[in-house]
């Protein structure tokens, strides 16, 4: 529709637009259906039709699709000024309406934008965990997937033909035949099989410390005891975990060093173990454990349930 006619109908009351405009008509007769009045008779249809298409307007504005006249905005990224930039960026990240569906996965490259800019915010560890993993997870093993919900992980394990639960207090949104899962802490699960295979990655550096809901009692430590009465003898275990050269805890999370690692993975057989360093905002590198090439890195370990 052209804006001349839209200014037109945005001009026009509904009394006459219900009488010069189809559209209107059939919508106003809608409307007074619903609300159990007799077609045409009732003043205040006209009213709420009004007040609806004001709510509309000033949502389209705050959402920066429209001006608070009703007029399209350009949707360009040259056009983008700094509040629509900040809402944009909401949306798209761990607080937005996504997230509080739950419907947020913390990819490896989050990407924010400016007045007319766009640009990668930084580089995360799942950029080197979840590879590692992919390449670790044994063909055709059965895989519990500890603390998963947030990533997509078990949705591409499971399409890539793997028998696959989730973990999770927090449940899994996504589905799959493959895919099954279990919305408890890990300390209560149970089940009647065990599994070829336990991943966690970036999981238990949190679990008892408070931060996430539903996280139970038991730490980190009492997860891998509980992972190897889950995953079956000669099964593997898929761990990634914060690493530095000094244990400690940082915010929400531990971060291990040799020593804290080896306790982690006490009663498992480690068959591999390295690392990756993060060397700056954007740049990780496969590295070792025992050679730190930054302050930060992350221990990606294969071990197997003797
Ligand atoms: C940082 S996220 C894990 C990251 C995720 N694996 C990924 O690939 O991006 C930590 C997850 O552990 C879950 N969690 C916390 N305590 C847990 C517990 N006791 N058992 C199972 N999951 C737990 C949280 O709900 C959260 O989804």
């Amino acid at each position: 529709m052209s804006g001349a006619r839209d200014r037109l109908r945005a001009a026009l009351g509904w009394p006459a637009r219900r009488l010069l405009d189809p559209r209107a008509r059939w919508t106003a007769d809608l409307v007074d259906d619903q609300l159990g009045g007799h077609r045409g008779e009732r003043p205040a249809v006209h009213d709420r039709l009004d007040v609806l298409e004001e709510l509309q307007r000033r949502q389209l504005a705050a959402l920066g699709a429209h001006d608070a006249a009703g007029r399209a905005l350009p949707r360009s990224l040259e056009a983008l000024d700094e509040p629509v930039a900040a809402l944009v960026n909401w949306a798209a990240g761990p607080d937005g309406p996504a997230a509080q569906a739950g419907l947020w996965f913390n990819e490896p490259v989050p990407v924010r934008v400016g007045p007319g800019r766009a640009e990668v915010l930084l580089v995360n560890e799942r950029i080197v965990e979840q590879p590692y993993v992919l390449a670790a997870v044994p063909s055709g093993a059965s895989v519990l997937d500890v603390g998963g919900a947030e990533s997509t992980l078990a949705l591409a394990l499971a399409s890539r033909g793997h028998d696959v639960r989730v973990v999770d207090p927090r449940g899994y949104p996504l589905a799959h035949p493959g895919l099954s899962v279990s919305a408890c802490a890990l300390s209560a699960l149970s089940l009647d099989e065990r599994v070829d295979c336990a991943v966690a990655l970036s999981a238990v550096e949190h679990f008892g410390l408070g931060h996430y809901a539903g996280s139970g009692a038991g730490d980190d430590r009492d997860a891998l005891v509980a992972l190897r009465s889950l995953v079956r003898p000669g099964g593997t275990l898929l761990l990634t975990v914060p690493f530095a050269a000094d244990a400690g805890v940082e915010g929400f999370e531990r971060v291990y060093d040799l020593a804290s690692l080896d306790a982690l993975l006490a009663g498992w057989e480690v068959v591999d173990r390295s690392a990756a360093w993060r060397l700056d905002r954007l740049t990780w590198m496969a590295g070792s454990l025992e050679a730190p090439r930054g302050d930060r890195g992350v221990a990606l370990v294969t071990a197997v349930n003797r």
